[in-house]
């Protein structure tokens, strides 16, 4: 594995790769890496032969600077763990290489109204500003994103089509603990009761599923409950608990297309997320979290 600082070091990488014929595949990380991050670059190498990973924590996307300053890092280990995963490149700029004097921010309207978007006030521009700097550096055919940060993933196709850049998105599968909790760089930061507590949450969704399956669809029902098995974890606070149709992430009503039911509470100071994707297609309903 090749590990480079510079934007021009990964121009020349990747352009060597591509004229060896190869397709490019790139998985955009904030290191810490987890089994979560593993399986995207494993996604991407399905469909392209070489492998770029960043690591990168861009500053501007965190909208509290304690968040910022205490996200975990461990660059070593993530070199080896991105080894053994196959990356072929890993780019980990600094944040001089990265943004200079920038003056331009990228920002997708309505698909960050809800959800995340109205709790974290700027955090998506700020996602959509490096994952665009990003595509741009690395050029790939395909990037993948995994569906827990469903809001990114959506968004990021929608910018992706609006701003023409030639790349495929594709939305891999959450990766769990054992016992359900949703992989995650943040949950080094729970201790053992808030990370039994956070457990809720999956249980929480799985009991959506089971309403859904059984044929309720009206969402004040299902949030009820959801709520309901939310607060037997006792979460400092709620920030969201909410149903959006799929193409739009606008807010429903009644699931009754593709959907999202997804959540967002605080266990401690560590605020985790949880999804659940509504699929109708091929005689559904099929609930994928
Ligand atoms: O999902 C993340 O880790 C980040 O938001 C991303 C896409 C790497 C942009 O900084």
């Amino acid at each position: 594995m090749d590990i480079v600082k510079n934007i021009h070091e990964v121009r020349e990488k990747v352009g060597a790769a591509r004229r060896q014929g190869k397709r490019i595949g790139f998985v955009p990380t904030m290191g810490y890496l987890h089994e979560g991050h593993l399986s995207l670059v494993r996604e991407s190498a399905k469909s392209t032969q070489y492998q770029v990973m960043s690591i990168f924590v861009n500053r501007i996307q965190f909208n509290d600077p304690k968040d910022f300053a205490s996200y975990p890092k461990d660059l070593e280990r993530d070199f080896d763990l991105a080894r053994s995963a196959g990356v072929d490149l890993m780019f980990v700029p600094d944040e001089g290489e990265m943004y200079r004097d920038n003056l331009t921010y990228v920002d997708v309207k309505t698909l960050t109204d809800n959800l995340c978007g109205a709790h974290r006030p700027g955090h998506f521009r700020g996602v959509f500003t490096v994952v665009s700097k990003l595509f741009n550096i690395v050029q790939p055919d395909i990037s993948v994103f995994g569906q827990k940060d469903i809001q990114q993933v959506v968004s990021i196709q929608k910018m992706t089509r609006d701003l023409d850049f030639p790349i495929e998105i594709v939305i891999a599968p959450i990766i769990r603990e054992n016992d359900g909790l949703a992989m995650s760089s943040r949950n080094k930061h729970l201790n053992s009761d808030q990370r039994n507590r956070a457990l809720s949450i999956n249980r929480s969704i799985r009991k959506a599923e089971s309403m859904i399956m059984a044929g309720e669809r009206r969402v004040p029902v299902i949030r009820a409950e959801i709520e309901k098995v939310l607060m037997e974890g006792s979460p400092e606070s709620v920030d969201y608990i909410s149903a959006v149709r799929f193409s739009d992430l606008s807010l429903c009503e009644t699931i009754d297309g593709r959907s999202v039911i997804a959540v967002a509470a605080f266990f401690g100071s560590t605020r985790l997320i949880d999804n659940m994707i509504i699929d109708f297609a091929n005689g559904g309903p099929r609930c994928v979290y």
